[in-house]
């Protein structure tokens, strides 16, 4: 498919039209924001690993049932994706306590609950993506009673699928943010899953007081070695 003019750019990725108007390219970059954009940096080679290991990620979910916006990685930073109507919901799973949770609610991170959690962002910068329930969602037109009823199943169902594919690359899977699309009137998975969305920890580092991120906490934080991180993750994922 032919990559033709930009459409959008956002934090993390461009996205570019294509001669196919059910499909975009997106193009995954280098760059990093946290905190609503308001801290920023490079983390070099990035976007080479999150293009590779979300592709990786969605193909797996598809083997599982899920449906999802990937169709064809053209190279290292460059992946066909159907061109999905964007929920502005950011779904966050959590299984154990840590980052905005931990803080709100004054639980320590590390924190394991007997249960996974949703909760619900709106996907709004100007406003901060601010928490919000399902009625608050139907209140603001963001989707429909059945479409958030299928997201909740489609994020707990990719949750238990990651769960046990983390878990076999010696990593606990803490929580992560998916984003849902409408393709031809069908909810996809869509945006990306890496190491910027989830919360990765080294497994067994965490059930006393410390524990290992393998994920963008250590940019947010400046844990100090982010590219390291990415990299092991990486490898892992793909013995690379
Ligand atoms: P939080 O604890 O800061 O709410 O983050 C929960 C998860 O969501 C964590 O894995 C990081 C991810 N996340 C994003 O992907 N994008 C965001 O803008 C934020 C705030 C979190």
């Amino acid at each position: 498919m032919e990559k033709k003019e930009q459409l959008y750019e956002g934090k993390a990725k461009k996205v570019f039209a294509t001669d196919n108007a059910d499909y975009v390219i997106v193009s995954y970059k280098d760059d990093a924001t946290a905190f609503n954009g308001l801290k920023k940096g490079t983390i070099t080679g990035k976007g080479v690993i999150n293009n590779k290991m979300s592709n990786l990620m969605m193909q797996m979910l598809e083997k599982k049932g899920v449906p999802t916006h990937f169709e064809k990685e053209i190279d290292e930073r460059n992946t066909v994706v159907k061109k999905v109507q964007i929920v502005p919901l950011e779904v966050i799973i959590r299984n154990v306590a840590a980052g905005s949770f931990s803080k709100r609610y004054g639980v320590p991170e590390g924190t394991k609950f007997s249960a996974p959690t949703i909760e619900f962002s709106y996907k709004n910068d100007d406003l901060g993506d601010p928490l919000i329930n399902d009625y608050h969602a139907l209140a603001l037109n963001l989707a429909t009673a059945e479409e958030i009823d299928t997201i909740k199943k489609m994020a707990f169902a990719v949750n238990e699928a990651m769960i046990e594919f983390f878990k076999k690359l010696n990593i606990d899977l803490i929580d992560f943010k998916l984003e849902f699309g409408r393709f031809n009137g069908q909810i996809v998975l869509a945006d990306e899953i890496s190491p910027d969305t989830c919360r990765f920890w080294e497994a067994g580092s965490w059930d006393t007081t410390k524990h290992v991120s393998l994920d963008k906490d250590r940019f947010r934080r400046d844990l100090g070695g982010v590219e390291d991180a990415y990299k092991e993750i990486f490898k892992r994922l793909t013995g690379e």
